[in-house]
């Protein structure tokens, strides 16, 4: 049973309704349908780019064996994420253990299964690569805008551009491979702008390397590609895209390979959460409805991602300004404050779409409330 790619109402409300009736609430759906339409956009939007798929957005064994079947690349961040990807039958070769900074028993179980390609920012890390996954192939991860991205990763992450050569030059005399330039400008970046200046950083550390006789052959763009969370939102991405293919083409040769490791891109649009109202009371005038999940279940993306959903209901009615809370016993449990509308029955669904990413696998047990099921859906 799937749920229809373009909206139409009575029909989503069918299959929602009969799937929720089947399953109970909460109930995650990952569509292996979008998930594949979104790596096609991606691919037709960047072609020369080769994707390398940031298992952290949703590790769901669903995802990852759609995408390795497809015969996508997987960005991992730890062990137990390279493992889950290798177990799948991926290849050492398809795999970045893209995470600068990695447990010794990690970098060894990468030497062990041949995953040699890493990232790092400082010579701290070089230290640890060199000891234990010698002989790694390295990208040096350097520090870029992430202007208005809704999360900041350069807060944490990556070495000043200006001592990306000196760095490159020491993991060249600790016997490693330096093959290339990461950045990441921050996730869900919506604004071209981090891109387009990161790219112009990442092509002088590869024209520096050259003059060094150290010449570099990947450069890793990173994940932050934007989607639409809202109806009303505009496709970001699509602009954007011709802005980066254009860059990519001016400023580095057709020698180079560029990878890229989106999340949120890949999996944000494939999945929906469907929930149900199990409480409703009346507090300062305002109608408020508990659902059966919040923000330490589904909805974590509130708090870790800082994201915002769109609440749906299938009733119809005069609206007004409502609060949708979770089930938890914490006033933290609270997923929004201004909802417009109309007023809600014990026992209606809720659902949300573009909630893929950043969402079912940051979900917790607190409360001794279970994670909403996970049911894939063609
Ligand atoms: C190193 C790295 N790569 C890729 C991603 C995926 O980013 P996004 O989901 O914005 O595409 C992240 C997200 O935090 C990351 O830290």
């Amino acid at each position: 049973m799937g749920l229809p790619m373009k909206k139409n109402t009575t029909e989503l409300k069918k299959t929602i309704t009969s799937l929720a009736k089947k399953h109970g609430t909460p109930l995650f759906l990952i569509s292996e349908s979008l998930l594949i339409e979104q790596v096609k956009k991606f691919q037709t939007l960047l072609p020369s780019v080769n994707p390398f798929y940031a298992v952290k957005a949703n590790s769901h064994p669903f995802v990852l064996k759609i995408l390795a079947e497809y015969g996508i690349g997987f960005d991992v961040a730890s062990m137990q994420e390279m493992e889950a990807v290798l177990d799948l039958g991926v290849k050492p070769d398809r795999i970045i253990f893209a995470n600068t900074v990695k447990r010794p028993e990690a970098l060894q179980f990468a030497a062990q299964h041949g995953v040699r390609l890493m990232t790092f920012d400082s010579e701290y890390e070089l230290n640890k690569i060199a000891k234990y996954a010698p002989g790694a192939h390295v990208l040096i991860r350097i520090k870029v805008p992430n202007v208005g991205s809704l999360v900041e990763l350069s807060l944490k992450f990556g070495a000043e551009p200006t001592d990306a050569i000196p760095l490159l030059i020491k993991a060249f005399q600790m016997k490693l491979k330096p093959v290339g330039v990461s950045f990441h400008v921050g996730s869900q970046s919506t604004n071209e702008e981090n891109y387009l200046a990161s790219l112009e950083m990442a092509s002088m550390i590869f024209n520096e390397a050259k003059l060094k006789q150290l010449p570099l052959e990947i450069l890793d763009i990173g994940g932050g590609f934007p989607i639409r969370h809202f109806d009303q939102d505009k496709d970001i991405f699509s602009p954007m895209s011709i802005q980066i293919k254009k860059e990519l083409k001016r400023l580095f040769g057709p020698d180079v390979q560029v990878i890229a490791e989106p999340g949120r891109a890949f999996v944000g649009p494939a999945c929906y959460l469907v929930m149900q109202v199990v409480g409703k009371s009346i507090r300062g005038n305002k109608h408020w409805y508990y659902l059966d999940d919040g923000v330490y279940g589904s909805l974590s993306g509130i708090i870790f991602d800082h994201a915002k959903y769109q609440y749906h209901t299938f009733r119809r009615g005069v609206t007004q300004i409502t609060t949708l809370a979770g089930p938890t016993c914490d006033s933290l449990d609270i997923i929004s404050v201004s909802e417009d509308m109309p007023e809600l029955e014990i026992g209606d669904l809720i659902y949300c779409e573009n909630i893929g990413a950043y969402s079912w696998t940051t979900a917790t047990n607190f409360n001794g409330i279970p994670p909403a099921e996970v049911v894939l859906i063609p």
